[in-house]
């Protein structure tokens, strides 16, 4: 038995010199100092022993117990340290000691926003479909009954890409997808298009060379005003979680006919609370309308159905940080776009 012990002894304190990383501590308190470890198994074996030997064996068991215990808090307490940890594997660790914070970043107000309006147009069975930023003035205007040197033009001051020739630009609107789309899709079909587009405009509370917008667009047979209608106040009492009324002006864009102007109003919050006329006022929301059988056509729609369906469309477009700004009362459109993380770091 004593034997026994002298061998354990060696053996542990060999193992020790080699080790260098805390798992393998672990294991090493186990296999020596554990319920059923090597220690735990001369002190099983004691009541053995005749008597005589029983008293010597069970002291130096003692001992050796009590050496590893020290020699392994040692080398517990030196592995901590290398790591620049104060706990040990012996001491407790103290689990009211405030963690260090991580700062853990999260999605900025116009993503939070952009999302959850696509995610409401998605529980009306719209699909989510993305363009691109750089455009044609194909695209941009002339699919959507914008001719050249038409007026309509001058609506929307433009980032027009060098060499002019190439006739591309950064987009002005997302209405673009709405021509791309129906390219390649038949009717029926419901999208949103949520984007950042440029305009060449000094930056005032209301303006920014960049923002973004959310199209939609909804065609099938017996598409009427009266759809559209519905489709926006279920939206927007859902985005502005109260009941919104919708009203229609007319409006004048190119792409659509008829046009509207959409404004909307609430009993309390929501729209209401930033109008210009106080509560219960109307405020003015986007611009929308019936698709011009113009934009129809330039996508190939007509040819491609043959004329055997019967389709109408309505269109709209708005602006997120305009609908963001009216929900959490923001005044100023810059803000969006500072980086100052006062602001940031309330939504
Ligand atoms: N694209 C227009 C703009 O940026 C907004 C718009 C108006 C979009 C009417 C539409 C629409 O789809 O039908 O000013």
């Amino acid at each position: 038995m004593l034997m026994d012990i002298s061998l354990i002894k060696k053996q542990a304190d060999n193992e020790l010199a080699l080790i260098e990383k805390a798992e393998d501590l672990v294991l090493f308190e186990k296999k020596y100092l554990g319920k059923q470890g090597l220690i735990a198994d001369v002190f099983k074996g004691l009541k053995d022993l005749p008597e005589n030997e029983r008293k010597i064996a069970g002291n130096q068991a003692n001992l050796l117990k009590n050496e590893l215990k020290a020699v392994f808090e040692q080398k517990s307490k030196q592995i901590y340290q290398k790591r620049g940890q104060t706990e040990n594997l012996v001491g407790k660790i103290d689990v009211s000691r405030p963690v260090p914070q991580k700062e853990i970043g999260y999605l900025h107000l116009i993503t939070q926003a952009q999302r959850e309006l696509t995610d409401i147009f998605k529980t009306m069975g719209f699909e989510v479909v993305l363009g691109s930023e750089i455009e044609s003035d194909w695209y941009n205007f002339d699919a959507l009954n914008v001719p050249k040197d038409h007026p309509a033009r001058d609506m929307q001051d433009t980032f027009w890409l060098k060499p002019e020739s190439s006739k591309m630009l950064l987009r002005t609107h997302t209405s673009p997808m709405q021509a791309r789309y129906m390219e390649t899709h038949k009717p029926p079909f419901r999208i949103v298009v949520p984007g950042r587009v440029f305009r060449n405009e000094a930056t005032d509370v209301k303006h920014e060379a960049q923002f973004y917008q959310l199209e939609g667009l909804m065609v099938d047979e017996n598409i009427s005003v009266s759809s559209f209608k519905a489709i926006m106040a279920e939206f927007l009492s859902q985005y502005f979680e109260s009941k919104v009324e919708v009203r229609l002006r007319p409006g004048y864009f190119p792409f659509v006919e008829p046009g509207f102007e959409i404004d909307a109003k609430t009993k309390g919050g929501g729209p209401a609370r930033r109008s210009p006329k106080g509560e219960g006022g109307w405020l003015e929301l986007m611009g929308a309308g019936m698709v011009h059988p113009n934009v129809f056509k330039a996508a190939g729609l007509q040819q491609r159905t043959k004329g055997k369906v019967n389709f109408t469309g309505f269109a709209f477009g708005c602006g997120i940080e305009r609908l963001a700004m009216i929900k959490h009362n923001i005044p100023d459109l810059r803000l969006f776009y500072q980086n100052d993380l006062r602001f940031l770091k309330q939504f």
